[in-house]
């Protein structure tokens, strides 16, 4: 069965006109769980990684269950001043203003071959400044996976010659 099933339509949220794309139900459901990991890891077949970036907070979820799977260390991206050891940062535009996110910068070695982790790509601002991040420490970005493509968004536009895997997508 499709994976989309798992994935809960929230209407007018965070804001009014906004549907968002609920993915509680798949975090909820073991079979829904094991099905999106077993795709994912699926599409890495063939593909050396050392470690997995999540993205803080939805993108840590999955991005633990990778790691362990591949067994690779976890890096964590966070948002501002959530890590206590050094970190470097990047910044991204939001529809108002802008976000920064940050990473320790000892987390990447120079070479590491590096897979990318967040539950949705929209339109790519978010997973554009990590690659920037991995990119500054070194890494090798072997592909940038998620949850859900809103590919109407065109995310995968900001992320250049970057492998892109998507376990569902909304067009
Ligand atoms: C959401 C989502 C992705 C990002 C995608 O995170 O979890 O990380 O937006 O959007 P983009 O491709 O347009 O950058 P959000 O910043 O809302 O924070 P959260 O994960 O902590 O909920
Ligand atoms: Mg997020």
């Amino acid at each position: 069965m499709s994976l989309h099933q798992y994935i809960r339509d929230i209407q007018d949220f965070p804001k009014e006109g906004i549907i968002f794309k609920d993915i509680t139900p798949l975090l909820s459901s073991p079979e829904g769980t094991n099905e999106c990991l077993a795709l994912l890891i699926n599409s890495l077949k063939g593909k050396k990684i050392d470690k997995v970036v999540g993205v803080e907070s939805r993108g840590f979820f999955f991005a633990t269950l990778l790691a362990h799977e591949l067994n690779v260390g976890f890096v964590p991206v966070r948002k501002p001043k959530k890590l206590p050891f050094t970190t470097i940062s990047a910044s991204y535009k939001l529809e108002y203003g802008t976000d920064t996110l940050e990473i320790h910068t000892d987390a990447i070695k120079k070479g590491d071959r590096v897979l990318i982790h967040d539950d949705v790509l929209a339109s790519g601002g978010t997973a554009q400044a990590v690659c920037e991040l991995v990119d500054k420490l070194g890494g090798e970005i072997v592909q940038c996976n998620f949850l859900m493509e809103l590919s109407y968004l065109n995310g995968r536009a900001k992320l250049g010659n970057h492998e892109i895997f998507a376990a569902m997508t909304y067009g």
